[in-house]
Order: C-alpha cells, then sequence, then structure tokens
C-alpha cells in the first residue's frame, strides 16, 4: 500500500525548506503521486491546495466530489464548486486561510487561464513551478514503485513478441496499433501513451504521427511502445526489417545504434550525470559520422509520467541516483529511407544500471513477410 500522507508530507517538508506557503497542484501526474487520483477536468479547474503546514484541501468540479472524498490518500477536506458560481470563489477561500501568501508552489500543468485568475486574485504573490520540487520527491523509485515499473516492462516485453510475427504485408500503421492496444488490454493494462508504428521512410520521423501506410516487403519497421501496472509507464522501442531491407544501410545502422545503446547502458552508474550518459550514446554515432541524424536527447526519465525527470541530455550535469529510472532510445534518422532507435528503460543501482527490458536484437531482425 501506498503511503499517501508520508508523500504529502514530504512535500511540506520541501516546501517549508524552500520558504514556500503552499503548493497547488492541478488534476495532473502530480495530483496522482500525492492521492492515488487525478481527474483532468478539461476545462473545469481541479485543484488540490497543501499547505506548508496542515491539512490538504481538494477543490474539484462538484460532479467529481464523491470521487475526491474516495481515494486512497482518504483526505478529508473536499470542495464541491458549482458550475454556475465557479471556481474562484472558494479558491480564494482557501488560499486566504493560508498564514502568508507570499510564495505558492503551482502545477507546471496547471491551464494558463486557471494561473492567470489566480493571479489576478493575488497579484502580491509569486507564483513558482512545482517540477523542481516534485522532482525531488518522484525521481528515485522506491522499491515498490520498481515492482510496478519491472511489471510493466516485462508486459510490454511481451506485447512486442506477440505482435512482431503479426506483422503482415499491406497492413497499415494503424491496424499494427490496433494489434498493440488488444495485446495490451488482454493482459489487463492499459497504453501509457498512443502507439508510435513507423513503416519505412516514415522511419526517419522520430515523432511520426501513426497512419495509413500500408507495409512493404523491405521496410523498416519501428515500434515504439508502453503500457501501465500500478499506474507506472512502460516505453520500448524495436525496429525491425519486414523481410530483407530494402536499404543496404539499414542492417549497419542497427548495429550502430545498438552499439550507442549499449555504451549508454554502461555509462550508467550513480555519480555518473544524464549529460555523460548522453555523451556515451552520442560519441558512438557521431563518431560513425551520423551526429546530425540522431535529432533528440539520448532519454527521459520515466515513471507515473512517460516522460518526467530526469532527462539523459547535455547539459543535465546532476548526479544520478540509486533508483532512477530513465529511458535509454538513441536512434539514427535518414530522411526519406528509414531510421532506426532503440529503448530500453533503465534504472540506477548501487553498482551501475540495469534495463528493466529484454535485451534488443543484437542484429537487425528479419521478419519474414509472408
Ligand atoms: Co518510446
Ligand atoms: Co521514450
Amino acid at each position: 500500500m501506498t503511503d499517501y500522507s508520508y508523500r504529502i508530507s514530504r512535500l511540506q517538508l520541501e516546501l517549508c525548506s524552500d520558504g514556500i506557503d503552499g503548493a497547488l497542484l492541478a488534476g495532473t501526474d502530480q495530483m496522482l503521486y500525492l492521492t492515488g487520483w487525478k481527474e483532468g477536468g478539461a476545462e473545469r479547474f481541479v485543484g488540490l491546495f497543501v499547505p506548508a503546514e496542515g491539512e490538504p484541501i481538494f477543490l474539484v468540479p462538484a460532479m467529481n466530489a464523491e470521487q475526491a472524498r474516495g481515494t486512497p490518500a482518504a483526505i478529508q477536506n473536499v470542495v464541491g464548486w458549482d458550475d454556475a458560481d465557479g471556481w474562484i470563489s472558494p479558491a480564494r477561500g482557501i488560499l486566504c486561510s493560508w498564514e502568508a501568501q507570499r510564495r505558492i508552489l503551482v502545477d507546471d500543468e496547471l491551464r494558463s487561464v486557471h494561473l492567470i485568475a489566480l493571479q489576478s486574485l493575488l497579484p502580491q504573490t509569486q507564483f513558482v513551478p512545482a517540477g523542481e520540487i516534485m522532482c525531488r520527491l518522484r525521481e528515485r523509485k522506491t522499491p515498490d514503485e520498481l515492482r510496478a515499473m519491472t511489471c510493466a516492462a516485462n508486459l510490454i516485453d511481451e506485447v512486442f513478441e506477440e505482435v512482431v510475427t503479426q506483422l503482415v504485408e499491406g497492413m497499415t500503421e494503424l491496424e499494427l496499433a490496433d494489434l498493440v492496444l488488444g495485446a495490451i488490454r488482454a493482459r489487463g493494462s492499459t497504453p501509457s501513451f498512443t502507439p508510435l508504428i513507423c513503416f519505412g521512410p516514415n522511419a526517419a520521423l522520430p515523432h511520426h504521427h501513426t497512419g495509413v501506410k500500408a507495409l512493404a516487403r523491405g521496410d523498416i519497421v519501428i515500434i515504439d511502445i508502453g503500457c501501465t501496472a500500478e499506474s507506472y509507464a512502460s516505453d520500448i522501442t524495436r525496429t525491425v526489417s519486414f523481410g530483407e531491407p530494402s536499404d543496404p544501410d539499414a542492417a549497419g545502422i542497427y548495429d550502430l545504434v545498438l552499439t550507442a545503446h549499449l555504451a549508454a547502458l554502461s555509462a550508467v552508474r550513480p555519480g555518473a550525470t544524464g549529460e555523460a550518459v548522453d555523451a556515451a550514446a552520442r560519441s558512438v554515432i557521431s563518431e560513425a559520422g551520423y551526429g546530425d541524424q540522431f535529432l533528440h536527447r539520448t532519454g527521459h526519465g520515466i515513471g507515473l509520467s512517460v516522460h518526467e525527470p530526469p532527462n539523459i541530455v547535455r547539459g543535465n550535469t546532476a548526479p544520478l541516483t540509486e533508483g532512477m529510472c530513465f529511458s535509454v532510445e538513441p536512434g539514427v534518422y535518414l530522411t526519406g529511407r528509414f531510421g532506426v532507435r532503440i529503448e530500453n528503460i533503465v534504472t540506477v543501482t548501487a553498482t551501475g544500471g540495469r534495463s528493466l527490458n529484454a535485451e534488443p536484437g543484437q542484429t537487425l531482425r528479419i521478419v519474414s513477410a509472408v
């Protein structure tokens, strides 16, 4: 059982030590982390007010009040606001009950219209983005969180093995995405993001929008998929060839990206920086002359959110510590031809890095085209 009151008290300690009077979290993964529940609310205001000292208060649309009362965090103070009367007046009441309103932490993903309304309500208050403090709470995973992450990792490895045998000439990217979603649901899980499926030249676009391209013999196929276990996310990318690759460079680029992936993995250890892990992958690809075709950071943190700190990127000089989890996903993208990306989730152990996922193929896997 997750101890949500412990999580909230850790946040309050951080607020006190940073001289911040309270925090306002929106219906995001920050709220999920602190209470075991989140409700986006769309345009409606959803907030969890956590004073530096004292009891947290939910302010939610009246129609969500019952759910807010029933969260695993068992927060006693729930205020439901009415569509006709709006949320501003109860929000004013909550904030004015705080001892001071000099500095308030605010969820990075709070809607700007809501923040602007709060800023005009409290013109003297400084609103501080919550990302940095929430990152301090969330980036090192507990053994329970690691178990959930490992479970999600195992599930998505199984899903990949199931769907990769179902590639058929002429199927579309969207049809393969549907197979992925079915395989995830069949395991009682949910997708952690929309499957990203790329056939042929589309594989040269790191964030291609899965579409209607039909699978042809010789196409490189990128499958970037994830699912959840107890709300914790997985995220893997596998690159295979449907039949013998039509591009003569595909197998060589695969070997290069795998070498970069393994170099990054072996650079992971407590005390190493995100920047150093990124450099380990990037130097392999740059030395082979493809540095300009590696279009993104080497990885991103992962947990309740698919993307969260720490980033594995140049400029991140903070030391990695035991329990952190992040992707290692170097890629090379050759416009108009194909791309290769290999992604596993890695956790920092006491002595190095350990992949939560199965090892990627040691060479470009040829899936027989029938
Ligand atoms: Co991914
Ligand atoms: Co990723």
